[in-house]
Order: structure tokens, then C-alpha cells, then sequence
């Protein structure tokens, strides 16, 4: 009895103690066809990617030189969009938003605990750095397109980089997004040197 009580014990304190750093090391759902809302985007996205999330985070700016915000870089969680029910396609980008967006900030404590955390995006040394489980790619763009809506920001495909890890994928997408534009202008001795963090939901999908 003692022994099965230990036995229990440990194994759930082993369950407690891994689970929250534990993340899924593959896309749970195979996509055989893309989503509808994918299918209004300028740039092609591959018709069965091997990873298709949705990245929740922010743009990053700063004041620069006349008055204009020069771009830093993006700080993105991605959530594995791969099994969203077809009926929950269409309003996936404005429902997470209206979950993780509160009065212009990412609430990232909750998207970080969202169950569909399969990775992240972010900057290294001024490079897209892309990581889903124990796979990463280091990113250059290799094609931007206008959005069709202008409140979005554009579209890009990013190729890997060759000489850098590459597990990942060979390409990925961003693309149908909210949010991440900044103000057209800003003003350099009080704006100057800070961050300006500004958030985003866009859909990333990956391909080989
Ligand atoms: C971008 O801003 C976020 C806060 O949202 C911060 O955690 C991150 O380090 C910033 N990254 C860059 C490249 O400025």
C-alpha cells in the first residue's frame, strides 16, 4: 500500500513538474486542404503544410530619426491551428484576438498556457528564428505582398537560411493578419529609444 501510494505520488509529481514545459514536437491534425479564410491571401500558400498555426504576440518598433518608427522585430507564440474545426475558421483570427488582446496589450501568460502552444517566434541577432517542439529555422524573406485590407500588415514567405538550422521547414507564410502596424509617425525626444510593442495575430504556415 505504501509503496503504491509512493509509486502514485511520484509519477504525479513528475506529471505536475514536466507538463507545463512539455510542447507538442509535431502539429496535432494533417491538413489536406487549407482553410477558405486562407484562399483570400495574395501570396500562394502550399495547399497542404505540414504545420498550420497561428501566431499571437507583437510587432516591435522604435522612434527613429525624422519622426517614424523603424522596425525591430516580432515576439510571437504560435498555437497549433491544424485541427480548428471548419466552421471555427473564418472568425479563428478575431476570436483569439478578442481572447488574448485587452487595451492594446498581449496578455502573454494566458497565450503561453493556451493548450494549442506549439512553439514560438522571435528575433536572434536580427533573425527571424522559428521553433515549433525541438524543430527551428532561421528565416529570410524571399517575397512580401501588399495585404488586400490595409489595416493588416503584409504578407510574407520567408525561405530558410541556408548555413543555419533548418529542421523545420524549408518555407513558411505569414499571412491573414490583425494588427502589427505602426503609427504612421512619432516623435523622436519622447518617443525615442523605447519599444513600442504593438500586437498581432497572423496565420504561419509551414511547408518542406
Ligand atoms: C518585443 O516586445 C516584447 C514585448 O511584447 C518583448 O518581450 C520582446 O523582447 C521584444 N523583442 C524585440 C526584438 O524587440
Amino acid at each position: 500500500m505504501l509503496i503504491q501510494t509512493t509509486l502514485f505520488t511520484a509519477s504525479l509529481l513528475s506529471m505536475v513538474t514536466t507538463t507545463p514545459i512539455t510542447r507538442e514536437a509535431k502539429t496535432e491534425c494533417t491538413v489536406e486542404e487549407l482553410p477558405a479564410y486562407l484562399s483570400k491571401c495574395q501570396l500562394k500558400v502550399p495547399s497542404s503544410p505540414s504545420h498550420l498555426t497561428l501566431g499571437v504576440g507583437t510587432q516591435n518598433y522604435t522612434c527613429v530619426g525624422v519622426g517614424t518608427y523603424g522596425y525591430l522585430g516580432a515576439n510571437v507564440v504560435l498555437l497549433d491551428t491544424s485541427c480548428t474545426p471548419e466552421d471555427e475558421q473564418d472568425t479563428l483570427t478575431e476570436d483569439t484576438w478578442a481572447a488574448y488582446v485587452q487595451d492594446g496589450n498581449v496578455d502573454f501568460n494566458a497565450v503561453h498556457a493556451d493548450e494549442r502552444n506549439v512553439g514560438d517566434y522571435h528575433f536572434e541577432t536580427d533573425l527571424p528564428l522559428f521553433t515549433i517542439g525541438d524543430q527551428s529555422m532561421y528565416a529570410i524573406v524571399s517575397q512580401q505582398a501588399k495585404s488586400t485590407d490595409k489595416a493588416n500588415f503584409n504578407e510574407w514567405e520567408l525561405k530558410a537560411m541556408a548555413g543555419t538550422k533548418t529542421d523545420l521547414a524549408t518555407e513558411v507564410y505569414q499571412v491573414s493578419t490583425k494588427g502589427g502596424i505602426a503609427p504612421s509617425s512619432c516623435n523622436v525626444d519622447t518617443d525615442g529609444g523605447l519599444v513600442l510593442a504593438v500586437p498581432f495575430v497572423a496565420t504561419y504556415a509551414f511547408s518542406s
